[in-house]
C-alpha cells in the first residue's frame, strides 16, 4: 500500500496486525516501527534470507539478470584462503601456548609472570602463554588439529630446516600473542626463561601473510578506544611494558613489536589522537629511539611529548618500583618535543659553544619545518627563542630564508563545486561545533573516500579540529570505521546510544538524507579533485578560525605587556597571522592551492 512516498505493509520479521513496515523506494530504505529494524534493500534480503553481504549481493544480481563479473584474481583468491587459513593456525597457537601455561609445562613461565607482577586476570586478558621446552610439542599438537607443515611454517609457529627436519620455533620461552588493531593474533613473541646469555631474549614471529612488523602496534586492539577517548597515545618500547601500564590504568599505551617506529606505526597511532606521549628509557638506544619517533611524528602533524625514564628503568620497572601515581606524573609533567631536545643538548655541553649551538638551532628549525601546519611554527618558534634566549625574529628569519621555494600558484579553476562555509557565513547549527568541523565530519561521514582522504591526503587528526566536541565526534568515527568496513550504516544504525557524539553524527546523517540538502550532490560522481578541494576548504576555514582565535588572545597579550619591544614581538606576530589569514582566504576564494595545505591535484588521493 501507498502512503506517500513511501510503501507501508506488514513487517515480514515480526508478527503483527497493522503494517508498520514502511519502504522507501527513493531512498532504497526500509524500516520498521514496530521491531525497529531498518536497513537498505542488500540488508533486507541479508535479514530476510538469512545471507551474508556478499550472499544477498549475489542474490540480488542473480534475481535481476545480473551476472556479477569475477574481477578478483585467482591469486587473490588463494591469498585471501591463505591468509585466513594462517590466521586460523594462529588462534589456534594462542590456545595451545596459553593452555600450556596451565601444565606443569608452564612453571617457569608462570614464575616469570609472577616476578613482573602481572595477575591472572591481565595474563588472561592478554592471552599470554608459555611454550613448552621441547622441539616438537607446538608442532605436533598443531598437526593433530589438521593444519599441514606448510601451513605452520607460513603461519612462523614451526621452522624447517635444510633436512626437511620440522621443530617448534618457540622452545621454552614466555608467549606474548601480538594481534592486530581489531584483535586478531598474527604473530608471538617468546622470551626467553633460561639464564643461558647466548639464547636470544627475545624471538619473535617472522615477516609473513598477516604480520608486518612495521604496522603492528602491540596492544593497539586494547588501546585505540582509551587512546581516541583520552586524544592522547602513549608509546613504549617493550610488550612486558604495555601489559603492566595496562595493568596499572594507562590502557592508552602501545609498543612497537622489537622494531623501530615507522612511519605506518606513527600513521596508525594518529588515526585515534593528534598527541603521542613517548615514554622511552634514558640510555643511548632510548635516546635514539625518541630522536628517531621525534623525526617521524612532526611531518605527520602530530604532537609530540617525551617522558624520560630514569636511566636502567623501563615503564614495567618504573611502574613496580614507584608505582602508578609517579608513573602519571611522569606523564603528565613530560615535556614537549622541543623542550626535551634543547634539553638534552645543553646536557650534552653544547651550552657555550656557538658552533654546536647553532648546528643544533637549525636542526631543530628542520624539525619545526617539517610541521605540515605552517601555522603552528611560529609557536614552536617562540618556545624555540625562549629556550635559547634570543630574540623570535633572528629565528624567524632563518626559518623563512632557508624555507623551501613554494610551487606556482594553480590556474583558478571554473567549475562550481560546492562550498564549506565561510567563518561570517554558517547557517545556525548545534552549537558545540563549528560550521568547517560540521563540513569535515560532513565529508567523512557520508563522501566515498571522505575519511581516507582526511586520514591520508590532509593529515587530518583529531586536532585538526578546534572545538572538543568535534574532536570527539571525529575520534568516535575513526574508530568506528575500523570496526566495521560500512561504518557508515552502522553509526546510521546506532541511532539509540544517546551520547553527544552520536547526535551529533545522528544530524549530520538525517541532514544529508533530505534531498534539499546542498550535500545531496555529494552522493554521487563527485571527481575526487573536487571532494579534495571541498576537503581543503574546510580545512583552511578552520585554520582561519584558529588564527583568529591566536589574534585575540595576542590582542590580549598586548594590553599587559611589560616592555615596548614585548609588544613589538606580539604585533609582529600578529601582522604574520593575518599575512596567513588573508593567504588562506584567497586561496580558498581562487581555488588556489597554498602553502598551507595540498593543492586539489596533488591531494587527490587513491
Ligand atoms: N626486543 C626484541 N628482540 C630482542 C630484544 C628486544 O624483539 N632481542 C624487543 C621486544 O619487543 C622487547 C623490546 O624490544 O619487548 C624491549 O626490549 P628490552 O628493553 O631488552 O626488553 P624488556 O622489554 O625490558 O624485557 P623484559 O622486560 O622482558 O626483561
Ligand atoms: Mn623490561
Amino acid at each position: 500500500m501507498q502512503r506517500g512516498r513511501n510503501y507501508v505493509g506488514l513487517c515480514p520479521f515480526h508478527k503483527e496486525k497493522t503494517p508498520s513496515f514502511n519502504v522507501s523506494e527513493e531512498r532504497n530504505l526500509f524500516k520498521c516501527f514496530g521491531c525497529g529494524r531498518s536497513g537498505d534493500s542488500i540488508a533486507f534480503i541479508q535479514e530476510h534470507l538469512h545471507l551474508d553481504f556478499v550472499e544477498a549481493v549475489r542474490h540480488i544480481a542473480t534475481s535481476l539478470g545480473i551476472s556479477i563479473p569475477e574481477n578478483v584474481s585467482a591469486e587473490e583468491v588463494a591469498n585471501a584462503g591463505k591468509r585466513e587459513a594462517v590466521l586460523k593456525v594462529l588462534a589456534e597457537a594462542v590456545e595451545f601456548y596459553h593452555g600450556v601455561l596451565y601444565s606443569s609445562d608452564g612453571a617457569p613461565a608462570q614464575n616469570f609472570y609472577k616476578i613482573r607482577n602481572l595477575l591472572p586476570e591481565t595474563i588472561e586478558q592478554f592471552s599470554l602463554g608459555a611454550s613448552p621446552a621441547a622441539w616438537d610439542i607446538a608442532t605436533t599438537y598443531m598437526q593433530q588439529h589438521g593444519f599441514t607443515v606448510d601451513l605452520l611454517v607460513e603461519a612462523g609457529i614451526s621452522v624447517q630446516n635444510e633436512d626437511g627436519r620440522v621443530y617448534d620455533r618457540f622452545r621454552g620461552r614466555a608467549m606474548f600473542p601480538i594481534r592486530d588493531h581489531l584483535g586478531r593474533a598474527v604473530g608471538f613473541s617468546g622470551r626467553t626463561l633460561s639464564a643461558d646469555p647466548t639464547t636470544a631474549k627475545y624471538i619473535n614471529s617472522p615477516q609473513s601473510i598477516v604480520f608486518d612488523k612495521g604496522r603492528i602496534l602491540y596492544g593497539l586492539d586494547k588501546a585505540r578506544k582509551p587512546i581516541a577517548e583520552r586524544g592522547m597515545a602513549l608509546l613504549v618500547e617493550g610488550q612486558v611494558d604495555v601489559i603492566a601500564m595496562h595493568q596499572a590504568g594507562f590502557t592508552h599505551c602501545v609498543a612497537t613489536s622489537g622494531t623501530a617506529v615507522t612511519p605506518d606505526h606513527v600513521r596508525m597511532i594518529k588515526k585515534y589522537a593528534g598527541t603521542m606521549v613517548l615514554v622511552y628509557d634514558a640510555d643511548d638506544a632510548g635516546r635514539k629511539a625518541m630522536q628517531r619517533a621525534i623525526g617521524l611524528a612532526l611531518p605527520e602533524g602530530m604532537h609530540v611529548r617525551c617522558a624520560t625514564l630514569p636511566t636502567g628503568a623501563d615503564p614495567d620497572s618504573f611502574l613496580r618500583e614507584h608505582g602508578n601515581k609517579k608513573m602519571e606524573d611522569l606523564i603528565d609533567n613530560a615535556p614537549s618535543w622541543m623542550h626535551y631536545l634543547v634539553e638534552f643538548y645543553a646536557s650534552n655541553t653544547v651550552s657555550d659553544n656557538p658552533v654546536q649551538q647553532g648546528r643544533v638551532l637549525r636542526s631543530l628549525l628542520t624539525l619545526i619545518r617539517s610541521i605540515p601546519d605552517a601555522l603552528q611554527h611560529p609557536f614552536h618558534v617562540r618556545e624555540l627563542a625562549g629556550l635559547f634566549h634570543l630574540p623570535e625574529e633572528t629565528l624567524l628569519a632563518e626559518l623563512a630564508g632557508t624555507k623551501q621555494p613554494e610551487k606556482p600558484m594553480q590556474q583558478p579553476q571554473t567549475a562550481r563545486t560546492p562550498r564549506s562555509p565561510v567563518p561570517t557565513a554558517g547557517k545556525p547549527q548545534p552549537p558545540e561545533i563549528l560550521p568547517a568541523e560540521r563540513a569535515l565530519l560532513t565529508a567523512a561521514l557520508t563522501i566515498e573516500n571522505g575519511l581516507t582522504d582526511l586520514l591520508n591526503a590532509f593529515n587530518c587528526t583529531d586536532e585538526t579540529f578546534i572545538s572538543p566536541m568535534a574532536q570527539a565526534v571525529y575520534r568516535r568515527i575513526v574508530v568506528c570505521s575500523d570496526d566495521y568496513p560500512d561504518f557508515r550504516q552502522h553509526l546510521r544504525e546506532s541511532a539509540i546510544t544517546n551520547s553527544a557524539e552520536d547526535k551529533i553524527i545522528q544530524s549530520i546523517l538525517s541532514a544529508t538524507g533530505e534531498p534539499s540538502s546542498k550535500w545531496s550532490s555529494f552522493d554521487v560522481d563527485i571527481p575526487e579533485k573536487e571532494t579534495a578541494r571541498f576537503l581543503r576548504d574546510a580545512i583552511g576555514t578552520m585554520q582561519v578560525y584558529k588564527i583568529d582565535a591566536e589574534i585575540r588572545a595576542l590582542k590580549e597579550q598586548t594590553t599587559v605587556a611589560q616592555t615596548e619591544s614585548d609588544r613589538k614581538v606580539i604585533l609582529h606576530s600578529i601582522s604574520k597571522l593575518l599575512q596567513q589569514r588573508f593567504e588562506i582566504i584567497t586561496a580558498i576564494q581562487n581555488n588556489t592551492g597554498s602553502a598551507l595545505w595540498p593543492d586539489a591535484d596533488s591531494a587527490s588521493v587513491s
